[in-house]
């Protein structure tokens, strides 16, 4: 079997050598298109390929409808937003993701962002400290717990919210759980988003939950530009004067943003929440083992299009 690993945002050396060793190791080929720019590029490349491994690269219908020859598509990493699932249903291609592998880096960032925040975005100036703050956790996935988990390290309060996770799993984890979303704002000194980019939650995060947040809170986005409602996000920042937007994933007006609010805003160049060695490998190597098990024993554990 091909199995075509496409990564426009490539993985980590080590993490390709891990992938390439289980794929070949299994007697399959690997096939490698990174950095690409053009979709087409992507279309040829898929065009034999049995397996396919990607990051966030888009993977369309007209992706699908390239791969004639595809059994299992899988995401390395978690949001799968990405994947056309109804696509790969009408064409019997297995979809997957890798929960959980590369939670540890975004959660690291997520708290790196609260400190560059609190330290007046390292411009000069007084700045406060986490300890003693409450922090928000918006959805209490993989992520959203180990944010919870280093928070508590730093001497936080840690509040959340997930209509998903019962309170008294919330309770367990070491954090209080409150009794809607509003309330969630209302305690949140820093606000952290895991919420997955869904019909139910783009555009969810705007003006009417950030105006009920605490004065000089902050709020923290690692999960997906598409929670936000853009237009209000500037409403409320031009309201509220103490409010601070750092995110990992630039919204679509960031520069009218960056021009407008200067340090009290900021937006990673690229994603960076997962690239680190360390989550390139978990998810690339968790990918790859994925697709040998179902090539091998038909295992659909992961398998999201059920
Ligand atoms: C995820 O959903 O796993 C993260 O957003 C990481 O995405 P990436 O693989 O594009 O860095």
């Amino acid at each position: 079997m091909k199995v075509l690993v496409a990564t426009e945002k490539p993985f980590a050396k080590a993490a390709v050598d891990g992938i390439r060793g289980i794929v070949e190791g299994a007697g399959h080929t690997l096939a490698l298109l990174e950095k690409y720019t053009k979709v087409e590029d992507l279309y040829a490349a898929v065009s034999d390929a049995n397996a396919l491994i990607v990051r966030s690269d888009k993977v369309t219908r007209e992706v699908i409808n390239s791969a004639k020859n595809l059994k299992i598509v899988v995401r390395a990493g978690a949001g799968f937003d990405n994947l056309d699932l109804p696509a790969c249903t009408e064409r019997g291609i297995v979809a997957m993701n890798t929960p959980g592998q590369n939670s540890n880096a975004v959660a690291e960032l997520a708290i790196g962002m609260m400190i560059y925040a609190s330290r007046n975005c390292f411009t000069p100036g007084t700045g406060v400290e986490l300890k003693g703050k409450t922090l928000g956790i918006h959805a209490f996935g993989n992520v959203g717990r180990l944010v919870a988990k280093l928070g508590q390290g730093f001497g936080m309060n840690i509040v959340a919210f997930d209509p998903f996770v019962s309170a008294e799993a919330i309770r367990n984890a070491g954090a209080t759980p409150v009794n809607s979303i509003e309330e969630l704002y209302e305690k949140s000194n820093y606000l952290s988003l895991h919420i997955p980019a869904t019909n139910e939650t783009k555009k969810s995060v705007g003006y009417e939950l950030m105006k009920r947040m605490p004065k000089g809170a902050v709020l923290i986005n690692t999960a997906r530009k598409e929670v936000i409602n853009e237009e209000e996000l500037v409403k409320i920042l031009e309201e509220r004067v103490d409010i601070k937007y750092i995110t990992d994933i630039a919204a679509d007006i960031q520069a009218t943003l960056n021009e407008k609010f200067g340090v009290r805003v900021f937006a990673s160049p690229k994603k960076m929440g997962a690239e680190t060695a360390e989550a390139n490998i978990n998810a690339g190597l968790a990918a790859a083992n994925q697709i040998i098990k179902f090539f091998a024993t038909g295992d659909k554990t992961f398998q999201l299009n059920k």
